[in-house]
Formats: C-alpha cells, sequence, structure tokens
C-alpha cells in the first residue's frame, strides 16, 4: 500500500464522499449516515490540520493562501460538525444541516483535489510525500473520534451555540 500523503487523503475524501452519497438516498438512516461523516470529518481534519498544511506551509511558501483558506474552511465545517452532534435527527433542521455541512466539504475538497494538491505534488520529491504519509497514519492512530465521547462533543455543540 501507497503511504503517499495525497494518495491516502484522497483515500478519505473517497469515503467520505461515499458517505455523502448514502446521506441523499432514499430511505436512508439519516442520523447514523451522519454520525459516521462526523466521525470521518474529525479524524480527517485534525491530520490535515496537524500534519499536512503545517509541512505543506512549510515546504511550499508559494501556497500560503490556499493553506489558510483550507484552514478556514475546516474551521467552518467544525462548527457545523459540532452543532449536528448536538442536534436530534429528528429536528427540522437536522436534514439542512447536514446538507450544507456536505456542500461546503465537497467544495473543500474539489479545492484540495483539483487546485492545490498537485502543486504540492509537483514541488515535493516522492519521498517527501511518503515521508508526510507516514506522519498522517501515526497522527490518525491518536485522532481524536469525537462520537465515542458524546459528552465531548455535546460540550463541544454547547460552547459553539452559546
Ligand atoms: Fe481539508
Ligand atoms: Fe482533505
Amino acid at each position: 500500500m501507497s503511504n503517499d500523503a495525497i494518495v491516502l487523503l484522497k483515500e478519505d475524501h473517497k469515503a467520505v464522499r461515499k458517505l455523502f452519497r448514502q446521506f441523499h438516498a432514499q430511505g436512508s438512516d439519516k442520523g447514523a449516515v451522519v454520525s459516521r461523516i462526523l466521525e470521518e470529518l474529525t479524524v480527517h481534519t485534525y491530520i490535515e490540520n496537524e500534519v499536512m498544511y503545517p509541512r505543506v506551509r512549510e515546504l511550499v511558501p508559494d501556497l500560503e493562501q490556499d493553506i489558510l483558506e483550507s484552514f478556514e474552511e475546516h474551521h467552518v465545517a467544525d462548527l457545523l460538525c459540532a452543532e449536528l452532534a448536538g442536534m436530534d435527527p429528528g429536528d427540522e433542521r437536522f436534514t439542512a444541516k447536514a446538507t450544507v455541512l456536505i456542500e461546503n466539504v465537497d467544495h473543500h475538497i474539489d479545492e484540495e483535489e483539483g487546485e492545490w494538491f498537485p502543486k504540492v505534488r509537483e514541488a515535493l520529491g516522492r519521498k517527501e510525500l511518503q515521508e508526510i504519509g507516514e506522519q498522517l497514519l501515526e497522527a490518525k492512530q491518536k485522532a481524536p473520534r469525537e462520537l465515542s465521547q458524546p459528552g465531548a462533543l455535546r460540550k463541544a455543540a454547547d460552547a459553539v451555540l452559546s
């Protein structure tokens, strides 16, 4: 299996987009699908924030603005995730909020894959991307999976909403 950083991150994107399709499928259990989306996004955002973004920022200074914009997009997604985590799937705003989260993340993934990941691949050698990939895998081990700690999620949601 390749440990190339970009390959690993694209695998995560594929997995989360599969969940997005499940969310939109007729008759899906939207509450259960959203729980899985929140868990996937929590881990993925963590490893990008902790490893990919800082490393790229350091190694490819030309991408500074793209990285800063991506951090902001993560921030918006985090707020939506925290709100969703504190909501009941029966709430009239639940599906609307989840749809906005999905639209935002879809756009964000398009920018990563279409705009700046290719520039990272151009700027860095295979060896560097492998090394970052290994750091991503390591970070994944210690990443929070907030859904297993509903209390923490509820607290995060309360902090956002208060
Ligand atoms: Fe991202
Ligand atoms: Fe990503």
